[in-house]
């Protein structure tokens, strides 16, 4: 395993719900795992004044609360947070930058190490240009350093609001940071089941030669969720569904279940091959549009026996609001190994169950031998992954009942993590963090992919503005979305594999 250099990872942000929730909790458990070097300093940049020990308390509450290693053990605490400092600052004053240059320069002096830092940026994307400027005018970046330690920069979602947006932001940080400096996070990459699919594809020889359209007749990729928006209204409901979840989280995972196999799975080859991809998904026309997307709003409704608000009613949603909380998509892979199998994508807040998993259905046996003696249906072949929760994967197919009498039904063959594994996969975003620090690009998402799926989003999106939103709310919460995402995909004589 590649192992981490000393360096710096500056948090933008840091005062904020993500650097709580998720960011230090990763960090704390990859310091307990020992995988931090000696010589590695967090340092907050927000503009809430806090110092270094109100910030760690804030930190060791929080880990308390969401770290995997809780409860967390005090002494180790304090050895932990002899790594974490706090500058309280200002996104848009340059001296605040020139003050973390001279942190970033005294730190490297006093432990004689060389400038290498992350940059990572937790604020909301408003802030984004201020912070690449202040970076720059600092002289913050390894350009500068000449050799004397790296500069990387990690970005969250939402990258942009659409393609051009996407597309200048993408300008604007490649005008300071190299494209290998660049980590675009989608939280995804970092799920074990999701690396797992590579795995499960091409280190198997009984699965590859039966993953193409003559065997596959559809593919489905749900991320169906229980939770409502939250707290993160005002974010969400500029976004949709759309944004949140297909350009980023389904659009990867359709990649990873659709490319040929990369020459090597390292960063350059698996994203050349998302790229051809996602290249090859079939643009969506008006009337495919028409046809093939479903938008969903929720309405009141019952989740686990409790009464839930609609959307509208949510904190800080608009009551007039025309955003989705649901999108079902089918499209088209034209490429020699997709040609003709459809691929039904779906998510959405407020339904029934929380699962996200890709369904693959096998095509029915081209000559049944068991019809002759009246066993009609045999049920489709299936491979469903399950990404979470219950993290594994099952293939289905018939098996004769015990007994004299010749039956078929469908049983299930499972591998699951927990216990073919006796542990839990590490969140996400410690396995991304990690890549990051040591330097490996392989789960981000690269400035192509990114603007390919950005592209076909957008045209939906424009798409929508021409045919008009459907009359919201049109699913109850605790349901599986609305009616026309049934339609959607009962008209091929298909369901929902829920
Ligand atoms: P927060 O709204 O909590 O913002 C983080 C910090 O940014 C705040 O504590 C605040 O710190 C600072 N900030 C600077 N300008 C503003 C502003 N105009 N409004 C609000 N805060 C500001 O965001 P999150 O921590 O939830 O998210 C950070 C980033 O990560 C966002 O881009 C978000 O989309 C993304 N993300 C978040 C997820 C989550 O679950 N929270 C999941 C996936 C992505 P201060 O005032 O001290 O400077
Ligand atoms: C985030 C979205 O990227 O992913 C959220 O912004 C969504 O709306 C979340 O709830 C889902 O992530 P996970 O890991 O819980 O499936």
């Amino acid at each position: 395993m590649a192992e981490m250099k000393p360096s710096i990872m500056v948090i933008f942000g840091a005062s904020g719900d993500l650097a709580h929730i998720k960011i230090f909790p990763a960090l704390y458990s990859l310091w307990e795992d020992g995988f931090f070097p000696d010589n590695f300093f967090i340092v907050g940049f927000a503009r809430t004044k806090l110092n270094d020990d109100v910030f760690r308390k804030t930190i060791f509450n929080s880990l308390n609360l969401n770290c995997r290693k809780k409860p967390i053990d005090e002494d180790e605490f304090t050895n932990f947070a002899k790594h974490v400092f706090y500058l309280a600052s200002k996104y848009d004053e340059y001296s605040s930058y020139d003050a973390l240059g001279g942190f970033i320069g005294s730190k490297a002096k006093e432990y004689n190490m060389p400038k290498n830092v992350v940059y990572y940026l937790s604020t909301p994307p408003s802030v984004y240009i201020d912070v690449i400027d202040g970076i720059n005018n600092a002289k913050l970046t390894s350009s500068e350093y000449k050799g004397d330690g790296f500069s990387r920069i990690v970005i969250e979602k939402p990258f942009g609001y659409d393609y051009e947006s996407a597309k200048n932001l993408n300008g604007k940080i490649l005008s300071v940071f190299k494209e290998e400096e660049i980590y675009r996070i989608d939280h995804y990459l970092g799920k074990e089941t999701v690396q797992n699919i590579l795995a499960f594809r091409f280190a198997n020889a009984i699965f590859e030669p039966v993953w193409n359209n003559k065997f596959i007749d559809h593919i489905q990729i749900s991320a169906l969720e229980s939770i409502g928006v939250g707290f993160r209204s005002g974010y969400f409901d500029k976004a949709g569904i759309i944004r949140d979840m297909m350009q980023n989280h389904m659009m990867q995972l359709l990649s990873l279940v659709a490319i040929e196999p990369p020459p090597l799975p390292d960063a350059d080859d698996l994203r050349n091959e998302k790229v051809k991809l996602l290249k090859s998904v079939r643009p969506f026309s008006l009337n495919d549009i028409k046809k093939y997307t479903v938008r969903g709003q929720y309405d009141r409704g019952i989740i686990g026996n409790k009464q839930v608000l609609s959307y509208k009613e949510e904190e800080g949603v608009p009551p007039e609001t025309l955003t989705e909380t649901y999108v079902a998509l089918k499209l088209f892979i034209d490429n020699y190994r997709w040609a003709g199998v459809p691929f039904y994508l779906r998510s959405g807040k407020r339904l029934k169950i929380h699962k996200t998993e890709i369904a693959i259905f096998f095509k029915k046996l081209p000559y049944s031998l068991f019809a002759k003696v009246g066993i009609e249906n045999i049920k489709q072949n299936s491979i469903i992954i399950t990404i979470q929760p219950n993290e594994g994967i099952a293939i289905n197919f018939g098996a004769k009942t015990p007994g004299f009498k010749l039956d078929i039904e469908p049983v299930n063959m499972v591998f699951n993590y927990k216990s073919s594994f006796k542990l839990s996969p590490p969140d996400a975003y410690e396995r991304l963090i990690y890549d990051v620090i040591v330097g490996d690009q392989t789960l981000f998402a690269r400035y192509d992919d990114m603007l390919i799926a950005w592209q076909l989003i957008t045209s939906i999106i424009n798409g929508w503005s021409k045919t008009g939103a459907p009359v919201f709310p049109n699913y109850e919460a605790g349901t599986f979305g609305p009616e026309d995402a049934e339609e959607l995909i009962n008209s091929d004589g298909r369901i929902w594999n829920n």
